[in-house]
């Protein structure tokens, strides 16, 4: 792998549910394109934008809560990401950032796939915020009559004025449904305002909500024609693909892939740390296992006590190449357990093998701190590869060389740029709401 891997990422927060990387990870490596998407769970806007600019990503796609802020704060945005008020893609042009809205063909296209005509049909859109608009403005081009609801009523108001349809408030409903063909929602996850008998057979419902979602459990069990949220997923993701790599997506290896498990079983296993050097694995570490009840073990620690030597003695001693070996067998051989937070050291990522133990084993999160915050936080005698008397490019080659294999490697990105608290709150709030849900 060389630095020219191109990196995408879906940010978001929560986004560790997000299926995006087995979408777009299936086809940049059918089409054996250098490349690889990651999750990246963001506490701030402006943290989104830090992170693209200092990962060098090429491309990004953006989830809750993060839609509507993000558009202003790019440079330029496409025609309909302006219209609908909210982006889902953001990608380079030239040295800016602009910002696209591919949501509204996710609703569309999953729609017409079932061979529905849209043009004059009743729609009751679910949700103002960044896909509630996007899914009114895609229906409303199309032709539909579109009513948009939503718990804030003013918010409602406001989102259908620019778009131009109608809106009700959430305690309408019952009624509304009567007159309703077509229910899309893009309620968060937990909320769902609709009542299982006012729904009937005739109603088609799309919820924008997965793995789960109780609206289309509930659609279901009163046999209303129900699609999948990962449909809508899939649809947003195609001209998405085409934004990011200019080629066509094939839509039966994303099919594919969506079916394919993500690791929700192991998913609780084991947490390991990666990223590089001085970036606060073993601090992050240290209070996430507290706040698990988990053990905390850290792979240099390990190797140190069973050498009776320090890392940089083995370095000096042995060589890096045994120092590697050593660190392969450890990781295999403890990842065994269960139930432990492992701060891993910074190189471990570039051996492949280490990937399919970190992964089979843990979900991997790597804590990403930008390169100047490294150096200021670590002490160059305890680190071997940065202990030379003229460091010169040495650090930034280590670390730009090192990005895509920490890519890799990742199950989710977080920042640990200032409150080790936070960013261990963080991961559990991430892990917490996925598996909740
Ligand atoms: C290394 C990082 C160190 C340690 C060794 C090699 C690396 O661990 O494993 O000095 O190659 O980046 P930390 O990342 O915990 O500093």
């Amino acid at each position: 792998m060389s630095e020219t891997t191109n990196i995408f990422a879906v940010t978001g927060n929560p986004v560790l549910h997000s299926k995006s990387p087995l979408l777009f990870n299936r086809l940049f490596q059918d089409n054996k394109e250098k490349a690889v998407y990651i999750r990246i769970s963001a506490e701030s806007t402006s943290e989104t934008i830090f992170l693209f600019k200092d990962i060098d990503l090429s491309g990004m796609n953006v989830t809750s809560p993060f839609k509507q802020t993000l558009l202003q704060k790019l440079d330029k945005t496409g025609p309909a990401a302006a219209a609908i008020g909210a982006v889902n893609t953001v990608v380079k042009d030239g040295g800016l950032l602009k910002g696209f809205n591919t949501d509204h063909v996710g609703v569309t296209s999953s729609l017409k796939g079932l061979g529905l005509r849209l043009q004059e049909r009743n729609c009751l859109v679910l949700g103002a915020g960044g896909a509630g608009r996007a899914a009114a403005y895609g229906l409303i081009q199309e032709g539909a009559n579109v009513i948009l609801a939503n718990r804030t009523y003013d918010k409602a108001v406001q989102a259908a004025e620019k778009l131009g349809c109608q809106a009700i408030p959430l305690d309408d409903l019952r009624a509304l449904l009567n007159k309703t063909e077509i229910v899309v929602s893009a309620l968060a996850p937990r909320i769902n305002p609709i009542q299982k008998e006012w729904l009937r057979p005739s109603h088609v419902v799309l919820d924008a909500n997965y793995p789960h979602s109780p609206l289309s459990t509930m659609a279901q069990s009163q046999d209303c024609t129900v699609i999948r949220g990962e449909e809508w997923l899939l649809n947003q993701a195609i001209p998405v693909y085409k934004l990011f790599t200019g080629r066509e997506a094939n839509r039966k290896s994303m099919e594919d892939a969506l079916s394919s498990d993500f690791k929700s079983k192991t998913i609780c296993d084991n947490i390991s740390l990666i990223g590089f050097m001085g970036c606060g694995k073993t601090t992050v570490g240290q209070i996430l296992a507290k706040k698990l009840g988990y053990s905390f073990k850290d792979i240099d620690g390990v190797i140190e006590e069973r050498e009776g030597k320090t890392v940089s003695e083995i370095f000096r001693l042995k060589g890096e190449q045994d120092f590697r070996a050593l660190e392969k067998s450890v990781l295999s051989e403890i990842q065994q357990e269960k139930n432990n937070v492992y701060a891993c050291g910074g190189g471990i990522v570039l051996d492949p093998a280490n990937h399919d133990t970190l992964s089979r084993n843990s979900l991997v999160i790597w804590l990403y701190v930008s390169l100047e915050s490294c150096l200021q936080r670590i002490d160059p005698s305890s680190r071997p590869l940065l202990d030379t008397e003229d460091r010169g490019e040495k650090p930034e080659v280590l670390f730009q060389t090192r990005i895509p294999h920490y890519a890799r490697a990742a199950d989710l990105v977080v920042m640990n740029e200032r409150n080790p608290e936070k960013t261990a709150e963080n991961i559990y709030e991430e892990i917490h709401q996925t598996l909740a849900d």
